[in-house]
């Protein structure tokens, strides 16, 4: 960590007071602009081997796999401007899509106030943030991984502009990280096309504290893999992620669940080299299957599939029996369904989803995506 806490000539006197614990010297100085503007393109992901369980402070139970996406972004820019009175408290006006969205400003600040420690400058500066989706308002695709992620590398950029010393690599990793603190799968979504977040034995690197990329080559049938994303429940989530989370504390599953987390995200880097396409429809499905189990299975227990859930699922197995196209399925804490299949079984696919899938989707609305490399300077 010792790395992304350093910022211009000062960095020895912010890693020691980070790890005293104690109150952070004013870098008022030693700032290099008085204003500017950055702005970043952030993508969401998909979870094949699923993060469900936390600890303080945005602390993986196991560790998690994800596809990184190309279509499915937020666009953010932050406008950043010397304050002439350093009041109490940040100062930061959200907008989304131009509009003022107050409800989303709570959020940023708590984001803001854990961020703090590892961002110096941010009660010397007043902020403007603005942000807009690519994909349809609420179409119940979470966008708090691409949201984050993209708020995280603005701020990251602006320390850079700052002055800071961090590499270009270090920054990165240091965007990861804070993306982390605002909402956990957000941190894998910096880079592509696949990523590994928490700790594991056997992938080198990996982190509790922020995502790596998979380190080996993968096979070409995974290269541009595409995730159809069927619209089926755009509400509001029922339950949300956090407390989805905190109902794996005293889970009677859960020791057992992180276990075999760890030992899917093992079998699966194996089989994404070596193109082993049914283990990767075993290991997927399963562990999508798992995360509504253990869901079922907490208390207060909930259900997030819809009846239309499962009738696309079965569709899917039906369309996989009959044909032998290599397609599966996902979920995350939702009712949508993640369609994943190889690049090259594209038409067949779409064609199979126009004709039987479309119609179960909320207004036949589902997103056509595919694998990406993360995250965009704009
Ligand atoms: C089911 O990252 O949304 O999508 O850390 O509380 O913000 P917070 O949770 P969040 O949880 C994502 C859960 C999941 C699985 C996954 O993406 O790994």
């Amino acid at each position: 960590m010792k790395s992304i806490l350093n910022i211009g000539q000062s960095k020895l006197i912010f890693v020691e007071n980070f790890i005293l614990g104690t109150t952070y010297r004013s870098i008022d100085s030693l700032y290099k602009k008085d204003q500017g503007k950055v702005a970043f393109t952030a993508p969401s992901n998909i979870a094949l081997v699923k993060y469900w369980g936390k600890r303080p402070v945005q602390l993986p139970e196991n560790a998690s796999l994800s596809f990184t996406l190309s279509e499915c972004r937020t666009e953010t820019s932050i406008t950043y401007k010397r304050r002439k009175d350093k009041g109490v408290g940040f100062s930061i006006a959200f907008l989304f899509e131009g509009e003022p969205k107050l409800s989303f400003e709570p959020k940023i600040h708590t984001f803001f106030d854990r961020i703090a420690p590892y961002c110096l400058f941010l009660n010397d500066f007043e902020f403007i943030i603005n942000s807009k989706n690519t994909f349809p308002h609420s179409s119940g695709i979470a966008s708090s991984a691409s949201g984050m992620s993209a708020l995280a590398m603005c701020l990251v950029e602006i320390e850079n502009e700052l002055g800071g010393s961090l590499s270009a690599e270090e920054r990165i990793e240091k965007a990861s990280f804070l993306a982390r603190l605002g909402s956990g799968s957000a941190c894998r979504s910096i880079e592509g096309p696949i990523t590994i977040w928490g700790k594991h034995q056997k992938i080198k690197g990996s982190s509790d504290e922020f995502a790596v990329p998979f380190e080996h080559e993968i096979a070409s049938v995974f290269k541009n893999y595409q995730d159809t994303v069927l619209l089926i429940d755009k509400g509001e989530k029922q339950v949300s992620s956090t407390v989805g989370h905190n109902l794996m504390h005293g889970h009677p599953f859960a020791k057992t669940r992180f276990e075999q987390a760890n030992a899917n995200l093992d079998k699966l880097s194996s089989v994404l080299q070596n193109g082993d396409i049914a283990q990767f429809i075993e290991i997927v499905e399963s562990e999508a299957l798992t995360l509504h189990a253990m869901m079922m299975t907490s208390l207060p227990y909930f259900i997030l599939m819809k009846p239309n859930t499962l009738e696309m699922i079965n569709s899917i197995w039906n369309y996989r029996k009959e044909t032998g196209v290599p397609v599966c399925f996902t979920l995350d804490a939702g009712a949508n369904v993640h369609v994943l299949y190889p690049e090259k079984d594209k038409e067949a696919v779409l064609a199979f989803i126009e004709a039987e899938l479309a119609e179960k989707c909320q207004n036949r609305q589902y997103i056509c995506d595919y694998l990406g490399i993360g995250i965009k300077k704009m």
